[in-house]
């Protein structure tokens, strides 16, 4: 139960830190107090995506009258007639102005700096790569790091891919000689990161990088690229755009626009660069319309809601607790193409631990220090006297040299088939590490007083949620529930003792074999079997190696 313990804790952490998204919900009483001459039109372009110096005060900056509540008619108004914002299905696409606006009033009245936006911008770019482009075949990347603020986006890009285990080259030609930027140059010095010359580029770039990350210019880009950015942004577009069957192309991905790119019109002329992935950021930008690729994600989870409201914005929620989210649709896939080359320690039959159970906890403990989230979720597999199997998700709720515990409603349809045939299986499958565990043996349900003592133990929402439900039943719809639910609560007040109802308890298997599976390359999987065996009338464990 101690392992399981160290699970919910890591729940509780992610729990916490989705609270921080709510929390610039504070700074709106402040913007409120913003004088509502502003006119937006007389606005001077203003983005963390140039240069500070060149930008208007923040101190003189007169800012937009806001809507902390979005209910009184301006606000209405504002929402509906916001041309600003335009939608492609429902996401909000920005134009330029608009954008320069939102960096401004983050970095003004909203107390944000430059440094901060680029850190958590960065860090958007770095884990929309890493969801999409794992560093096992993606592991060579190269950042393009632009003047501005870019190709600051990029350096701290740099710096959260070399952590997550890929190996990373910049190329920061029109070095930015500020604080800020110097001492990102510095953290990925410290990390050895090399820092490639133009000039010492390879001239096909794809021979040498799989990845090639475009932090060139941004949203506050005007005109045409100069030297030597017209150069790389040119043998960008020269990449070869198929896979020729011998070498894979390298992946391009581009930071908030692709480089060379009109901000709101796009790739006008058909010539640019056109890149496999786009990371917006804060918003998509109106070009982001244009682009055709497979990955398209947002990123920059920070704009608190006065600003999403001032100016319509529809955006996608950010799941949990990610730095970034997808943007339409993931791309189709042809499913018998999907494959994996597991890499992973060998696991050898004589090095594994003599009894299974103590191996399954050792790889338990090893799935729950590595984050995943349930690694105590398990399928159940069962079937009655006819014979025909049937498999659900449980949860495991202890485990020890007894057998494996989960619970459940003792009139469900695993309860059926269990009473039936008690022979039954379960199997982990803890995917980030390459890894299944097969489970097999006899169930019985454990004694009452143990199932009370769990039942108890639980909140009392699931206490009642296991009373309400008669699991596995037809029933009319939803409010059928809810109105259970109600009439147990009015009946269970808090503090009250809720009794366990006679129908709902724990099932205990005890295993008679044991299978460890750990993914390996080129399908040539380690397989430990553990299967019981009487010798010399004794129950020993035998384990064997299986063929993958
Ligand atoms: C991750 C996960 C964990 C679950 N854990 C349990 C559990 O511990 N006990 C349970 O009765 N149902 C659990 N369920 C629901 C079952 O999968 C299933 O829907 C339910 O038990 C009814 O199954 P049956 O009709 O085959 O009896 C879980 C589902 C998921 C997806």
């Amino acid at each position: 139960m101690g392992k399981l313990m160290s699970s919910l804790r890591v729940k509780f952490r992610a729990m916490l830190s989705c609270l921080h998204p709510l929390l610039p919900k504070l700074v709106v009483p402040i913007l409120s107090t913003c004088p509502a001459s502003f006119s937006s039109q007389n606005t001077q372009l203003f983005s963390h995506n140039i240069p500070r110096s060149l930008s208007p005060s923040v101190s003189g900056f007169r800012g937009p009258g806001f809507c902390s509540g979005g209910s009184s008619p301006a606000c209405l108004a504002r929402g509906f007639a916001s041309e600003r914002a335009m939608e492609q299905g429902s996401i909000s696409y920005i134009n330029q102005r608009d954008a320069a606006e939102i960096d401004e009033l983050l970095m003004g009245p909203l107390g944000f700096s430059v440094d901060q936006l680029m850190e958590l911008a960065g860090l958007s770019v770095a884990a929309s790569i890493a969801e999409v482009y794992k560093s096992s075949e993606y592991n060579r990347i190269l950042v393009l790091c632009g003047p501005g603020n870019n190709g600051g986006d990029g350096l701290v890009a740099a710096r959260h891919l070399y952590h997550f285990g890929y190996k990373l080259f910049v190329c920061y030609p029109k070095r930015t000689p500020k604080t800020l930027y110097t001492g990102l140059v510095t953290q990925l010095e410290s990390l050895s990161i090399p820092f490639l010359p133009v000039e010492e580029l390879p001239q096909s770039l794809a021979d040498d990088f799989d990845l090639i990350v475009d932090a060139m210019f941004g949203f506050s880009f005007h005109g045409k690229p100069r030297p030597p950015f017209d150069d790389l942004i040119q043998r960008l577009v020269l990449l070869p755009n198929v896979d020729n069957g011998l070498k894979r192309r390298p992946a391009m991905v581009s930071v908030d626009i692709p480089s060379g790119w009109h901000v709101e019109e796009g790739d006008i002329d058909g010539s640019g660069i056109k890149p496999d992935m786009l990371v917006s950021l804060t918003a998509p930008k109106l070009c982001a319309k244009k682009f055709i690729g497979p990955h398209h994600f947002l990123g920059g989870r920070f704009v608190p809601p006065s600003i999403v409201e001032k100016y319509g914005l529809r955006l996608p929620p950010y799941p949990g607790t990610s730095m970034c989210v997808r943007i339409g649709k993931p791309p189709s896939v042809d499913i018998s193409a999907l494959r994996e080359n597991y890499v992973s320690p060998e696991l050898l039959e004589d090095r594994v631990m003599a009894d299974p159970t103590d191996q399954f906890l050792a790889w338990f403990d090893e799935a729950v220090a590595s984050g995943l989230r349930e690694p105590n979720a398990m399928v159940l597999s069962t079937s009655g006297k006819g014979g025909n199997p049937s498999s659900r998700m449980v949860l495991l709720k202890g485990v020890d040299k007894n057998g494996f515990v989960w619970y459940t409603n003792y009139e469900s349809q695993k309860a059926h088939e269990l009473s039936e045939n008690p022979h039954a299986a379960l199997l982990f499958f803890w995917n980030d590490l390459n890894r299944q565990v097969r489970i097999e043996g006899t169930v019985q349900k454990v004694p009452a007083d143990e199932s009370e003592k769990y039942f108890h133990s639980r909140p009392r929402g699931s206490q009642l949620g296991a009373m309400v439900s008669k699991q596995s039943s037809v029933i009319a719809g939803r409010d059928v529930l809810y109105q259970a639910y109600k009439e147990l609560e009015d009946k269970y007040p808090d503090g009250s003792l809720i009794p366990k109802p006679d129908y709902w308890g724990g099932y205990r298997l005890t295993p008679n074999r044991f299978e460890f599976w750990q993914g390996q390359p080129s399908r040539l999987h380690d397989r430990v079997q553990y299967s019981l065996r009487e010798i010399n009338g004794k129950q020993v464990w035998q384990i064997e190696r299986l063929a993958p």
